[in-house]
């Protein structure tokens, strides 16, 4: 779907998502959600919280994984996406905190491996994610999945783009502060989501997206993978539907 602009988008993402959560709490279940840092989901995420101080929407029955953070990451600092979800949401919302998962980058190297087929099992011990929001990176990254990731990749950790490395360089005062690593969930990890929602703003994702929706499914540009699935819907201002 196309909206006028990206506060009208974030503001439909964020009643889906709160529909989602109340269709499960009348059922009395919890829902799943994976969730995504960067620019994009912010204002997603400030509706939520607006719906909760102002309408009394509960998160008690929410459980959340991220998709992504860079490695090494100590959780206090700037750039962390712990610390991004905390400021941005976490902390202005009724969810319980153990049931927030963000992927850890303080773990020692030879720890990552288990720790990433830990995160997998969480997620389907739970049920597997209900919904799945997602920006998508200049490269084609969705998560952190850069060009090379395979359709069937699971939580990992991989290796940066340089041009993503490049477009993060000004959060970290410089591309050389950047990591060059992250843990990321897969393709795979996001496919097996029930629903799938990609979200781009802006001229620049233009190129991106037109990329990713009508070009050809390769694992060169990641985003296109999600052609194939059914349970994809992009959500996109004028701006980044304007090249298709
Ligand atoms: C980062 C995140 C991605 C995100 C992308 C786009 O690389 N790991 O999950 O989609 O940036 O960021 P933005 O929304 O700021 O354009």
């Amino acid at each position: 779907s196309v909206y006028a602009d990206e506060h009208i988008a974030s503001k439909a993402v964020a009643a889906r998502i709160a529909s989602l959560i109340k269709r499960k709490q009348a059922a009395g279940e919890q829902a799943v959600l994976g969730l995504a840092t960067g620019a994009t989901p912010i204002e997603v995420y400030a509706e939520l919280i607006r719906l909760h101080k102002e309408e009394g929407l509960s998160f008690q029955n929410v459980i959340t994984f991220n998709l992504d953070e860079y490695y090494p990451m100590q959780p206090d600092a700037v750039q962390s996406y712990v610390r991004f979800m905390d400021e941005n949401l976490f902390n202005h919302i009724d969810i319980k905190r153990e049931n927030i998962h963000v992927p850890d980058g303080t773990l020692k190297k030879e720890a990552i491996a288990d720790y990433c087929l830990a995160y997998e099992q969480q997620i389907t011990e739970v049920g597997g994610l209900d919904l799945q929001v997602l920006g998508i990176g200049r490269t084609g990254h969705i998560g952190f999945n850069e060009p090379g990731s395979a359709p069937n990749s699971g939580t990992r950790l991989v290796t940066l783009d340089d041009l993503t490395r490049r477009d993060a360089s000004r959060d970290f005062g410089g591309k050389e502060n950047v990591p060059t690593k992250a843990i990321t969930m897969g393709i795979g990890t996001i496919f097996k989501a029930r629903e799938i929602i990609l979200m781009a703003w802006s001229k620049k994702k233009a190129p991106i997206i037109k990329k990713a929706v009508e070009g050809e499914i390769s694992g060169n540009v990641p985003a296109t993978y999600l052609q194939l699935s059914d349970n994809v819907e992009f959500i996109l201002d004028t701006e980044a539907a304007s090249e298709l």
